[in-house]
């Protein structure tokens, strides 16, 4: 099962896929995580999408998509992926459709968080993740066992830079001026499933996974 986990900044893609993708077994491919992974490692493509990233714009097509279709042609162990982030414009929707008909795959589930503004920027300010594994907790809603810690590898838990309020504003019109427009594209080829991303992280899951369970029998 090949699925897109398509919502604002804040709308909970990361924290659903985590679960979805132990529970369904399929491969999370993350270009948030992928391309702050490069950054960190300080490789060419991370220094060409830090700025991008730290202003809260998208990092150009070329790069991401080239990153995607890599990973896609390379294959994975498990009997589908999970595609969180991407695609973010109609380019890459375009694009990914090519990638995936070269190899005979196509998507067959594009599950959309819809997510109020409110909801986001809350969750963002208050999001905390782990320097070192990246693990991801909440101030208040999901909240470590000890604040500051993480509880999977002991390390520090930091706020992520692009979770400024200034930085915030921007990658929500971003996505506003962008990403909405991939609503509508996927819902012309009948594929798009929308759930609330303002429910709190059982009930999300809860409704998303009816959506995988369905599929699954198809
Ligand atoms: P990326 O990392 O993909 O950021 P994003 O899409 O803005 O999404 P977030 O990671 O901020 O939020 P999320 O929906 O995953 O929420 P999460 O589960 O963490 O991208 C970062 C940057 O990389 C982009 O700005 C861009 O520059 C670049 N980039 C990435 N992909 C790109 C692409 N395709 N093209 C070009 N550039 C690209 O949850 C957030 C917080 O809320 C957490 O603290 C969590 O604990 C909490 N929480 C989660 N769910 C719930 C819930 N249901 N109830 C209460 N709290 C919750």
């Amino acid at each position: 099962m090949n699925v897109v986990l398509l919502g604002p900044p804040g709308a909970g893609k990361g924290t659903q896929a985590k679960v979805l993708c132990e529970e369904f077994k399929v491969a999370h491919i993350s270009t948030g995580d992928m391309l702050r992974e490069a950054v960190a490692r300080g490789t060419e493509m991370g220094k060409k999408a830090k700025a991008y990233m730290e202003r809260g714009d998208l990092v150009p097509d070329k790069i991401v998509v080239g990153m995607v279709t890599e990973r896609i042609s390379r294959g994975t162990d498990s009997p589908g992926f999970l595609l969180d982030g991407f695609p973010r414009n109609k380019k890459q929707a375009a694009e990914l459709d090519e990638a995936l008909g070269k190899e005979n795959k196509k998507l067959d589930m594009v599950l959309y968080l819809k997510t109020s503004p409110q909801v986001s920027i809350e969750r963002l300010s208050g999001r905390r993740v782990c320097v070192k594994c990246g693990a991801n907790f909440h101030a208040k809603n999901m909240p470590p066992r000890e604040a500051g810690i993480c509880d999977d590898c002991g390390e520090k838990l930091i706020s992520r830079v692009d979770d400024e309020p200034e930085t915030v504003k921007k990658r929500l019109l971003v996505y506003e001026d962008e990403t909405k427009t991939l609503i509508q594209y996927y819902k012309t080829m009948g594929i798009l499933k929308e759930v609330s991303g303002d429910l709190n992280v059982g009930e999300l899951f809860r409704d998303i996974k009816k959506f995988f369970q369905l599929e699954s029998l198809t």
